[in-house]
């Protein structure tokens, strides 16, 4: 084990601390570190567990505020994980979106440049941008982006997260490493409409809430695209690989001959290739799985429906076909490769789902 891991005077700032793999990162950082964890969040419900925990502070507030941006960057490792990041919303929210996406990241890149934070930085595998079912692996640092017309709004997530990233590396003196996550699942992704949450979640909450209340699954225009569903576990060991990795030696010291290096200045993808499914196999999927939980005959389950992307996230949707991560980068620099199997990581997160909103979607 890194000796870092062991240090109880080191702090790590997670942002979006309350969030889906902010939570999980919490409790891995609590669970394989003696560090201290400075979480920021607009809320933590998620985190009831965690509110009192002796090496934990939390503060509930907005990143948009520049006091809070300070506050953040006098630690030594600022993990951001902050943003708005449900599809529904970039259509209507686009604004909000790319200030969420693009100004807020840049101002906290600003002030980790100044104080010599090292910053981790969450963009997303949507800044590959609209390809087609064809498209071959997605490669860091060669895979050309094509997006969709300015008037596709869906857009406004992917553009703002990719320019964050230019911004991020084209500043002066920042340390920083980009994470591009491809659709993680498990335990506590986003919500259940209308018990704690408003709109439309991300495919995984969507199809377990039709479940849960014995409605059929909506295939976007039939369900085609492709995904690399990912294991929300294997992210967070990902991020451990990267920061045994970053923090071999003095982090902070302005020492930049240290074991590791090569992880700063540097976008990983993090996603499990092996997984990859269409939405309409990830809808039967998971209707199998939902029939064995409740001892049920899948037959007796509502068939999925085909929707258009407009009808169902309104106008301005568009969508890529395919996402398929090329995994060499973080396989040669950290000896990284996810391992958790799509059936496993897709059971683990309805049973979780079911487990939680069983008796709250009871009206
Ligand atoms: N989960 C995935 O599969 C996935 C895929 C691609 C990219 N990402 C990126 O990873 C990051 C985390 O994703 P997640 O799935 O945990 O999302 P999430 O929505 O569960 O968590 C994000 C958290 O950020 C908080 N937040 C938003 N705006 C804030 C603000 N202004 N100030 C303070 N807190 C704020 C939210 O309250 C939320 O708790 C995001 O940047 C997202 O774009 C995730």
């Amino acid at each position: 084990m890194n000796p870092r891991f062991d240090d109880s005077s080191f702090t790590v700032a997670i942002v979006g601390c309350g969030g889906f793999i902010g939570s999980h990162l919490l409790d891995a950082v609590l669970e394989r570190t003696r560090w201290r964890v400075f979480g920021v969040d607009l809320d933590f419900y998620r985190l009831q567990h965690r509110l009192n925990h002796e090496r934990c502070e939390f503060l509930c507030a907005d990143l948009a505020d520049p006091a809070v941006v300070e506050r953040i960057a006098q630690f030594p490792l600022v993990v951001n994980l902050a943003a708005i990041c449900t599809p529904s919303r970039y259509m209507g929210e686009a604004c909000e979106v790319i200030r969420s996406n693009y100004d807020h990241p840049a101002a906290l890149a600003t002030a980790c440049a100044k104080s010599g934070s090292w910053l981790v930085h969450f963009s997303t595998s949507e800044i590959y941008g609209k390809t087609a079912v064809e498209s071959g692996e997605l490669l860091e640092d060669s895979t050309p982006a094509v997006f969709g017309p300015v008037t596709a709004s869906r857009w406004s997530y992917a553009t703002a997260k990719l320019l964050a990233e230019r911004f991020i590396a084209g500043l002066p003196g920042l340390r920083w490493t980009v994470v591009r996550p491809f659709n993680f699942v498990g335990p506590y992704m986003d919500f259940m409409p209308g018990v704690d949450g408003e709109g439309i979640p991300r495919v995984l909450a969507n199809f377990s809430t039709a479940l849960l209340r014995g409605e059929p699954l909506k295939l976007v225009n039939g369900g085609k695209a492709k995904r690399c569903f990912t294991s929300v576990h294997d992210a967070v060991d990902f991020l451990f690989a990267l920061f045994d990795a970053g923090l071999g030696g003095s982090l902070g010291s302005g020492n930049e001959t240290v074991p590791g290096a090569g992880v700063f200045s540097q976008a990983f993808n993090v996603g499990n290739p092996g997984n990859e499914v269409s939405v309409a196999e990830l809808a039967q999927k998971m209707r199998a799985i939902f029939a064995k939980l409740r001892g049920v005959d899948v037959s007796s389950l509502p068939e999925p429906q085909s929707v258009s992307g407009e009808e169902y996230y309104g106008a301005g949707y568009d969508d890529s076909m395919r996402r398929m991560p090329s995994v060499a980068k973080a396989e040669r620099l950290l000896g990284f490769r996810a391992r958790i199997p799509l059936d496993t990581a897709l059971e683990e997160s309805l049973s979780w789902f079911v487990k939680h909103y069983d008796v709250a979607q009871t009206p």
